[in-house]
């Protein structure tokens, strides 16, 4: 193991770059303990130098790009965000200085870590993504370390802060999706451009990257199907309430004999279930091993206090000589694997809004028994004899294609007034 000071040059000081200021200063002695040496910031960079950091007599950069290419360093810390651009321009510089990286950027690593990851391989350095997917939970460790043993065949996570934070704030509190989003920003958790968060693109990228680490394969987020939660509304969690379920953005992925199948969208998920009680900001993964079986790790999946307690982490085994794969394996022992998506089967809720009259039910049934979609429950609340009312009902579980056929159906009939909406239902 090396002496002397690990020497972090930091580019970001934004949230989480300002919260991993504050920690290596607060956390120094115990850092330095763990790390067998002195962790020490030597040059940080940013738009501007904040007042409020603690950060005297370090070396400050207006241009990250400068810093990455001047600055003396053993680590550089990448904060500031995006797939391309400035980040993935100081991360190619470290590397190709020689230079160790850790970074909380899902969307580069998502684009381009295995490229980044054969870079550093050749170079003989290390790259650390703990604080990429899931905020303050060690869950990179656990996948890559922790369950190696095992041939992983699930990883389900609750992968976004932000969403996970406005359905649960919708559903404590009766509040619009606009008004808890805005709040979700407020507080630091929502990504510069929210549509990350709230279309799935966020919970896709750490997917991408989980998927990877479990079944070793090279990260590919182009084969993940993405649904959002845009179209959630108020009514379909208050149904989802009544029905037992909670609804969560889930981030899927599952290795059979046939492929691998990776899949983000929003789903009821069964009061039973240890994900239906993971609320508000915190994230969590299920992963299911053929050794350990289930494991569940629950945590705050972002903010700035423990993102940067991941990026710590990182730190810590970069100081003590702890180097492993970026995905756990060597780069060119990471084998491409068939998308298995075809013929999935799920079970559904729907919700129909239809006008109040005879026959309605008749029609929906002719459309579901036309397919062999087997309905389970059907409840309509109220009378509207001039107006319009929501039908809701479940399905058990089918090929997702005839229920997709048999929804067309459902929608063209004339009693139906809206798009009718699709919730798939969790039943592990
Ligand atoms: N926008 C992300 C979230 C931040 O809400 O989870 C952490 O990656």
């Amino acid at each position: 193991m090396k002496t002397g000071p690990l020497k972090v040059a930091l580019a970001g000081l934004g949230t989480v770059g300002g919260g991993t200021v504050r920690l290596l200063h607060a956390h120094a002695d115990l850092i330095a303990r763990r790390a067998g040496r002195p962790v020490v910031l030597t040059a940080v960079a940013a738009l501007e130098r904040p007042s409020d950091l603690p950060l005297d007599g370090v070396p400050f950069f207006a241009d990250a790009r400068l810093m990455a290419t001047q600055a003396d360093y053993d680590v550089l810390v990448e904060l500031i965000g995006g797939a391309g651009g400035i980040a993935l321009d100081i991360v190619n510089t470290a590397l190709d200085r020689g230079k160790s990286v850790v970074t909380a950027n899902k969307a580069m690593i998502a684009h381009h870590g295995v490229a980044l990851a054969a870079k550093a391989e050749a170079a003989g350095v290390s790259i650390g993504i703990e604080a990429s997917v899931g905020g303050g939970i060690p869950v990179i460790k656990t996948l890559r370390e922790g369950l190696a043993g095992n041939r992983v065949t699930s990883v389900m996570g609750i992968l976004n802060g932000t969403c996970n934070y406005i359905l649960t704030t919708m559903r404590e509190q009766g509040r619009d999706f606009a008004d808890v989003l805005a709040e979700a920003q407020r507080l630091g958790y929502a990504e510069a451009d929210p549509a990350f968060d709230i279309d799935g693109t966020d919970t896709a990228h750490k997917l991408a990257i989980l998927a990877s680490l479990a079944f070793q394969t090279p990260v590919d987020l182009a084969a993940i199907s993405i649904e959002g939660i845009r179209h959630i509304s108020a009514l379909d969690i208050q149904y989802a309430d009544e029905l037992g379920y909670r609804i969560k953005l889930l981030g899927v992925a599952g290795r059979s004999e046939t492929g691998v199948d990776t899949r983000v969208y929003p789903a009821m998920v069964p009061l039973s279930f240890p994900l239906a009680h993971v609320d508000g900001v915190f994230n969590a993964v299920v992963t299911e091993g053929d050794f350990v079986g289930r494991t569940v790790l629950e945590g705050r999946g972002a903010g700035a206090h423990p993102t940067a307690s991941a990026v710590a982490a990182d730190l810590v085994d970069l100081a003590r000589g702890r180097v492993v794969p970026t995905f756990g394996v060597p780069v060119e022992c990471l084998a491409a694997a068939p998308s298995s998506g075809a013929g999935r089967r799920s079970a559904f809720y729907i919700r129909l809004m239809v006008r109040d009259e005879p026959g309605v039910f008749a029609g929906i049934a002719g459309a579901l028994s036309a397919e062999q979609v087997s309905m389970e429950k059907i409840l309509q609340r109220g009378r509207a004899p001039a107006g319009v009312v929501p039908v809701v009902m479940t399905v058990h579980e089918t090929d997702e294609a005839a229920m997709a056929r048999a929804l067309e159906r459902i929608a063209a009939l004339a009693a139906v007034a809206e798009p009718p909406r699709l919730i798939r239902i969790e039943t592990i």
